[in-house]
C-alpha cells in the first residue's frame, strides 16, 4: 500500500507539472482527488489491512495526501495569478487614446436673443417682468381701449379660453392666450409706482401657422410712463437698440399707423443689411429680402389716454410710449441669420439648433 501510495505521489505530481492552465489543473484535481478518483479509490483498500498496518499506512496517506494538496493550491494560485495578468494585459487602457467628448448643450437661439434683448434695455433702465400670458380680454384688450367686438379684434387673431365648448368667462371677461404683450402694460400700471420702465418678455399666441408664421411665438414689450414723454424719446430709445442689437451702421425710420392702445401710432423700420438701404443688389435686381431698403421691425406709440386712464394715471400729467416687438422677427432680421422656414425654430432638430 506504501509503495503504491509513492508511487501515486510521484505520479500525480508529475502529472501536475505539465498543467499550464486552470481548467487543466481541475481536470487533474477530479481524476487524482475527486470523489471516483484514484486516490480515495486506493483508500478504499485501507479497510482490508490488518490495525498495525493500516494504521501505519493511514498515516501515511494522510502525509501524502496533504502533500498533494499543497502542490495542487499552489499550482492554482499561481496560474490565477497568470490568467488576471493575461486579462490586464487584453483590457489595458491606453491613455493616449482621445476621450469621448460629452455633448456640452447651449441656450436656444430664442432664449440667446431675448438675453441680448434684456440686457439692452437694462442699460436704459427698462426692468424685466412677466406678465400672465394667459389672461383676461380685459387687459389683452378692453382696457387698451378697444371696445367690445370692434373688428380690430380680429386683427389679432386671438385663442379663447374653453370652458365646455364655450368660451369661459368671468368678471374681466373671456379668457384668451395673450396675442400680444401689450396685457403688460395696464397690469404694470396698476402693480407699479411711477415712473414706469418695463420691458415685459413673454410668449404670444394667434391662430396663424405658416412658414413665416407661428401659432406661438414671443414678443419683447416696452413701456415708459414720466411726466413729459416724447416721440423723440421713442425715438431714441428704438435707434439706441437697433445700434446695439444690430450693429452701429443700421439705420432708423418711423412710419404712421394705426394701434387703438397709441395715439400717434408708427410702424418702425431697421435698414436692410443685405442691401445696406438701397433696395437693390450688386447685380441691379432688387434685394429679395427687404425689396425697398427698410425691414420693418414692428409696432410703437404714444400711450393712448383711454389706457393711462384705464391703468388709474392721469393723462393730463403723465404720458409714456409704448412698444411691442417679436423675439424670432427680429432675431431674423440680424445678419446672418436666415431662417427660409420659421417653423424649424421649435422642432428641436439638433442639426438646425447646434448651429447658433
Ligand atoms: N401689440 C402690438 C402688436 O402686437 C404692438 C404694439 C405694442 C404697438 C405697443 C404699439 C404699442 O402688433
Amino acid at each position: 500500500m506504501k509503495n503504491e501510495l509513492k508511487n501515486l505521489r510521484a505520479e500525480i505530481l508529475e502529472a501536475i507539472e505539465g498543467v499550464s492552465d486552470l481548467s487543466g489543473l481541475e481536470d487533474l484535481r477530479v481524476k487524482y482527488l475527486g470523489r471516483k478518483g484514484t486516490l480515495p479509490n486506493l483508500l478504499k483498500g485501507l479497510k482490508g489491512l490488518a490495525d498495525d498496518a493500516r494504521k501505519e499506512a493511514g498515516a501515511f496517506a494522510n502525509e501524502v495526501k496533504l502533500s498533494v494538496d499543497e502542490a495542487f493550491s499552489a499550482l492554482q494560485i499561481d496560474l490565477e495569478a497568470k490568467s488576471r495578468a493575461e486579462a490586464f494585459a487584453e483590457a489595458h487602457i491606453d491613455i493616449t487614446r482621445p476621450g469621448i467628448t460629452p455633448d456640452i448643450g447651449h441656450l436656444h437661439l430664442t432664449t440667446q436673443a431675448i438675453e441680448e434683448i434684456k440686457t439692452i434695455f437694462s442699460r436704459l433702465g427698462f426692468v424685466q417682468v412677466r406678465h400672465p400670458e394667459i389672461d383676461w380680454d380685459h387687459y389683452a384688450f378692453g382696457a387698451l381701449n378697444f371696445p367690445e367686438d370692434h373688428p380690430a379684434r380680429d386683427d389679432w387673431e386671438t385663442f379663447f379660453i374653453d370652458d365646455a365648448g364655450k368660451a369661459a368667462e368671468g368678471e374681466n371677461g373671456k379668457i384668451v392666450l395673450t396675442p400680444h404683450t401689450s396685457n403688460g402694460q395696464v397690469r404694470e400700471m396698476e402693480r407699479s409706482e411711477l415712473p414706469i420702465r418695463m420691458m415685459n418678455i413673454n410668449k404670444t399666441y394667434r391662430r396663424q401657422v405658416s412658414a413665416r408664421h407661428l401659432p406661438m411665438f414671443h414678443q419683447f414689450e416696452g413701456l415708459l410712463i414720466d411726466k413729459d414723454v416724447s416721440i423723440a424719446d421713442l425715438l431714441g430709445t428704438f435707434d439706441f437698440f437697433v445700434k446695439q442689437f444690430f450693429g452701429p451702421e443700421r439705420k432708423t425710420r418711423l412710419r404712421p399707423h394705426h394701434f387703438r392702445f397709441t395715439e400717434p401710432s408708427f410702424e418702425l423700420d431697421v435698414s436692410c443689411d443685405v442691401c445696406a438701404g438701397t433696395g437693390m443688389r450688386e447685380n441691379g435686381l432688387k434685394c429679395k429680402l427687404c425689396k425697398v431698403g427698410w425691414l420693418e421691425l414692428g409696432g410703437a406709440g404714444m400711450v393712448h389716454p383711454n389706457v393711462l386712464r384705464a391703468g388709474g394715471i392721469d393723462p393730463d400729467v403723465y404720458s409714456g410710449f409704448a412698444f411691442g416687438w417679436g423675439v424670432e422677427r427680429t432675431m431674423m432680421m440680424k445678419g446672418g441669420i436666415n431662417i427660409p422656414d420659421i417653423r424649424v425654430m421649435y422642432q428641436n432638430d439638433m442639426r438646425f439648433l447646434e448651429q447658433f
